[in-house]
Formats: structure tokens, C-alpha cells, sequence
């Protein structure tokens, strides 16, 4: 049998499960639209710099010749970006096994979106070219592989049986580290707290 503080307490609990389940929606939805306006905000970011630069007076503007080309192609690599983007949202609703998160709960159209929201995007682009694109080898090598060394003198591949060795990887961002350290034959995991680094890890380590 419920006695009366049992039930209060119960009912107490599942509001605040429910709470927590809404404020996780609206939180998983809001990083979903700010990858979504990536476009729309850059586009217009360089629509207005373009503007305010052909309000210059002439002999300014002389002073910049290839300005406007240069945003011409800061467009085309907005839409790029754009592209890969879209690649990355893409089935997210179903990502973690224990939530669904596409419930549309109309909290897209009350909350404005911020610049730092926007400035996430643009960090996580930046960190996909030093994870995983050739050009950021060279500070990979710099960042990871004394990680990987230390790991490897510590747990010799010849002396110990690697597969039994569980290494983590706090804060693992998009990855790389915990690939490398896992293809290495050690059981690796990595945590993450942010869905920038978590859409953008499971896009490239899943898909
Ligand atoms: C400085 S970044 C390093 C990311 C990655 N290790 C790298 O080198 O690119 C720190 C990362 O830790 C994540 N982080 C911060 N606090 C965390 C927490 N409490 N639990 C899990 N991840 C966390 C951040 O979201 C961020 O991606």
C-alpha cells in the first residue's frame, strides 16, 4: 500500500523526470537548429560586411581591391559547410538508445538564437579539420601522439595483452584520440558532454 508522503514523493520524482526530459528536448533541439542556421546567419554575416564595405568611399574600397571576391568565396565555403552540415543532423532523432529527441516541442520558434550557440558550430568545424582532415596531422601528431606513446610504455603491446587494457578518454570532443588509442587494440571510451561534439563524432565514427 502508497501511504500519502510515498505518493507525494513519487509524483515529486516524475515531475522532475519529466522536467529534466523537457529541458533535455529543448536542449537537444536547440543545438539541432543552430547547426541548421549555420547558412542563413553566415550568408548574412557576409551580406552585411559587403554592404558596409560598398558604403565605403571609392578610394577606400580602391584600397581593398579583391575584397568582394573574397567574400564571394567565403559564401561558397559557407555553403560547403552547409552541405556537410546537413550530413551531420541528419537521423540524429534516434542517436542515443534510450531517447527519442524529435519531438517537436514549438520551442524553435520562441527562443532566438544566440552567437555563442553559433560560435559552437563554427568551433566544431574548426576541430573536424584538426581531428580528422589531413591538413591537421601535423598538430595531431603534436597533441595525441605523446598521449599514445605514454600509453603504450605504460601497457607494452608485447609485454600485455592490450585488449584487456581499458583506457578513457575524458572530454573526447570528435574522437580522434579514442580511434586511434581503440585501433591500437585497446579498449577505449570516450565521454562528451556537448551535442556540437556528440551530432558531430557520431557522424563521423558511425556513419
Ligand atoms: C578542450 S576540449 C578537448 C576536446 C578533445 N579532447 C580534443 O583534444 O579535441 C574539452 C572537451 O571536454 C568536453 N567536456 C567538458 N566538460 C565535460 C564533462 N563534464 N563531461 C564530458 N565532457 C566534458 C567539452 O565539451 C570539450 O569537447
Amino acid at each position: 500500500m502508497c501511504s500519502a508522503t510515498n505518493m507525494a514523493h513519487s509524483s515529486n520524482a516524475a515531475y522532475q523526470d519529466n522536467e529534466e526530459d523537457r529541458l533535455e528536448r529543448e536542449h537537444f533541439q536547440k543545438v539541432l537548429r543552430t547547426f541548421r542556421k549555420y547558412k542563413s546567419h553566415g550568408i548574412e554575416r557576409v551580406t552585411k560586411c559587403q554592404s558596409d564595405f560598398q558604403r565605403l568611399p571609392q578610394n577606400h574600397q580602391k584600397m581593398l581591391p579583391d575584397f568582394i571576391r573574397h567574400l564571394g568565396s567565403i559564401r561558397t565555403c559557407i555553403e560547403h559547410n552547409y552541405e556537410f552540415i546537413l550530413q551531420i543532423v541528419k537521423n540524429t532523432d534516434n542517436m542515443f538508445e534510450n531517447r527519442v529527441h524529435g519531438i517537436n516541442t514549438g520551442f524553435d520558434l520562441i527562443v532566438p538564437l544566440t552567437s555563442i550557440e553559433m560560435d559552437k558550430v563554427q568551433t566544431t568545424l574548426r576541430q573536424f579539420v584538426r581531428d580528422w582532415s589531413e591538413d591537421g596531422q601535423k598538430e595531431r601528431d603534436t597533441d595525441y601522439k605523446p598521449i599514445i606513446e605514454e600509453i603504450m610504455k605504460r601497457f607494452p603491446p608485447d609485454k600485455c595483452d592490450v585488449s584487456k587494457i581499458s583506457v578513457l578518454v575524458p572530454g573526447a570532443g570528435l574522437g580522434r584520440l579514442a580511434y586511434e588509442i581503440a585501433g591500437k587494440g585497446y579498449i577505449c571510451q570516450g565521454n562528451e558532454i556537448s551535442l556540437f561534439m556528440l551530432f558531430s563524432s557520431n557522424f563521423i565514427l558511425n556513419r
